[in-house]
Order: C-alpha cells, then sequence, then structure tokens
C-alpha cells in the first residue's frame, strides 16, 4: 500500500486519459481529429506550457453533460485511491467549457454527483477549487464568478491557471477581493514558467494561502526567506515540470534543495493523463531519481494534509496525518 497522502494540484480536465476522451466522443458525437488512443498519445509531447494547452482545451469538446463530467472525475478518485490519496483538491476550468456552451451547473452538479460519493466509495474526501483562465480578461473571471454563485457550498476556493508569462496575478485583484469576500480560499499558479515577482504578486495583491508550482522561487533568496518564515506552502507537480521542459531531466529537479531551504513543498500530478503519472507515480519518481529518504517522503506526504483546505474537517486530517506518521515502507 502507498503511502497516505492528499493531492493539492489536481486538473480534473487533465485526468481525460485517451481511452475515456474516445469514449465520451462516441456517446456525444464528437469527431477527434486522432485515429485512436495509440495516435493521440503520440501527441503528448509538448515543448512548454503553450504546446500541451492546446490540447489540453482540444480534448474538452468531448465533455458535455453532467455524465461526462461524473464519469471523469470518479475515474480520477479510483485511480488516485489506488495510488494512496485521501483527500484531493480539485482544480476545473468552468470558463473553457462556458466558451463550449456547458454551463456552470453542468459542470459543477456533474463533478459532485462523482465527488460526493468519493469519501464513501473510495475513501477519498474532496474539495473543488474554481480555475480563472490568466489569459482570459478580468472582467471574464467576475462574470464566471457570478455564474458560480449558485454553487458555491459546492465550491471551497479559486486559482489561476493556464499560460502565464504576460499574464500577471495582478490583473486578477479585483475577482480575489470579491472571492474573498464569499469566503473562498485562494491559490495561483505563479513561478511554473513566470518569474519570481508573479509569486510576489500572487502572496501580496492576491492574498493567496498557497502557490501552485512556485518552482521560480528558487531564483530569489528573499522570497525563499519568506516562504519558509511564512510557511506558505508549495504544491510542485516534478512529472509535469519535466514534460513540460520547466526542468532538464527530473534529476535536475529542485525539490531535494527546496526542502533543505525549509520550503514547505508538497507533490502532486497536475494533469496526470498528460505527464505520465498520478501523484503515487510522482511520489515514485522522486524518491527513486532524486534519492529521497523515507524521513523525506514522509514529511512531503505530511506536508500534504497540513497544507491542505481541511480546516473544516479537522478530525479528518489528524486521522490522515497519524496514518502518516504509522506508514511502514
Ligand atoms: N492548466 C492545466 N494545467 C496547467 C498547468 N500546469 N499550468 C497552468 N495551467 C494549467
Ligand atoms: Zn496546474
Amino acid at each position: 500500500m502507498p503511502i497516505p497522502k492528499a493531492e493539492l494540484h489536481l486538473h480534473i480536465e487533465g485526468t481525460l486519459e485517451p481511452e475515456l476522451a474516445f469514449e465520451l466522443a462516441a456517446r456525444n458525437g464528437v469527431v477527434l481529429p486522432y485515429a485512436d488512443t495509440d495516435a493521440l498519445r503520440e501527441a503528448y509531447r509538448f515543448e512548454d506550457l503553450q504546446s500541451f494547452l492546446n490540447l489540453y482545451y482540444e480534448l474538452m469538446a468531448v465533455l458535455r453533460t453532467e455524465q461526462d463530467f461524473a464519469d471523469l472525475a470518479d475515474a480520477y478518485l479510483a485511480r488516485a485511491a489506488a495510488q494512496g490519496v485521501r483527500h484531493a483538491e480539485i482544480f476545473f476550468d468552468p470558463q473553457a467549457h462556458l466558451a463550449r456552451g456547458v454551463d456552470m451547473g453542468t459542470v459543477v452538479e456533474g463533478l459532485w454527483r462523482a465527488l460526493g460519493t468519493g469519501e464513501a466509495r473510495h475513501g477519498v474526501s474532496t474539495r473543488l477549487i474554481l480555475c480563472f483562465l490568466r489569459d482570459e480578461s478580468a472582467e471574464s473571471a467576475l462574470q464566471t464568478l457570478d455564474a458560480a454563485k449558485p454553487y458555491l457550498d459546492r465550491i471551497t476556493g479559486i486559482g489561476l491557471d493556464s499560460a502565464e508569462v504576460g499574464h500577471p496575478p495582478a490583473k486578477f485583484r479585483e475577482v480575489y477581493e470579491a472571492a474573498a469576500a464569499l469566503g473562498l480560499r485562494r491559490v495561483a499558479h505563479a513561478g511554473e514558467e513566470g518569474p519570481p515577482q508573479y509569486i510576489t504578486e500572487a502572496l501580496d495583491v492576491l492574498g493567496v494561502e498557497r502557490v501552485d508550482h512556485g518552482l521560480r522561487c528558487m531564483e530569489d533568496p528573499a522570497l525563499v526567506e519568506r516562504l519558509v518564515r511564512e510557511r506558505i506552502p508549495l504544491t510542485l507537480c516534478p512529472l509535469s515540470n519535466v514534460r513540460l521542459r520547466t526542468v532538464d531531466t527530473l534529476a535536475d529537479h529542485p525539490l531535494p534543495a527546496m526542502l533543505d531551504a525549509g520550503l514547505l513543498c508538497t507533490v502532486n500530478s497536475d494533469d496526470p493523463a498528460y505527464f505520465g503519472g498520478y501523484a503515487g507515480d510522482n511520489f515514485d519518481a522522486v524518491g527513486t531519481t532524486l534519492g529521497l529518504s523515507e524521513d523525506r517522503l514522509r514529511e512531503l506526504a505530511r506536508n500534504s494534509f497540513t497544507a491542505s483546505f481541511l480546516e473544516d474537517d479537522e478530525e479528518r486530517r489528524a486521522r490522515c496525518l497519524a496514518e502518516v506518521d504509522a506508514y511502514v515502507f
């Protein structure tokens, strides 16, 4: 049994495996421009974030009904559970669906059909985080938050994703303020491809409680010191970094140096169907390739629960942490 862990950086649309993509395409009468699943897998060679995003948005065409979103989420929960995930905080990208005529209710209620019973059926508790696409306008983000208002009992927080460079966090100040006033938790992708200043801006202007990726903080020692002092969690995604060429090889990943610096790092999968691995695969890969000790792996598993938004269920957090402490490698 793999070590118990929480997954805090997971785009549900990025869990769409080729087999399910073709099944949903057939169900919905959508023609994909790939002959079969092998041909589609061949397209999984990315130069950078944008080349991945192009395929990620293209394949979303197969997601049309509540049942499609339920099937997507259920498939993720089954795979995550098998890899030791006990709690998952799940991103979704409503603007990418609204633009295709799929409304907020279809997405949220569809996901909820699977997530609402995820703990009972798979032993995985979940929270939903609505992400704004940073390459869309600030106005569009505000409209999206408005469209989400009837579903806030299902949504724990907001995030910011998509093409980072040229879209600094400050563009979204207003929608983050509005979300905070609604009681939503705040995270944002920053420092994946964008510069360390975007991390600082996400903290200072958007008031984020966690930074997604945050890898490039290592270029700014004063920022590292601040992140350590303020105990800001970073949701790292090592296999994603390799596939999107943020690092040259996994052996070059700065995770060991980040842990040595005292940063509160977590290990996550980002878009596992595209990047070659789910949460447990990421743990295994960093354990093996970066030679992390059992103590370090236990620290990463502990961090995942410490950094999670389980303030509304401290009993579960404590139970999961106790399971991590009792785990025998
Ligand atoms: N959307 C899905 N995956 C993403 C990533 N790794 N970075 C930014 N936006 C994303
Ligand atoms: Zn991401």
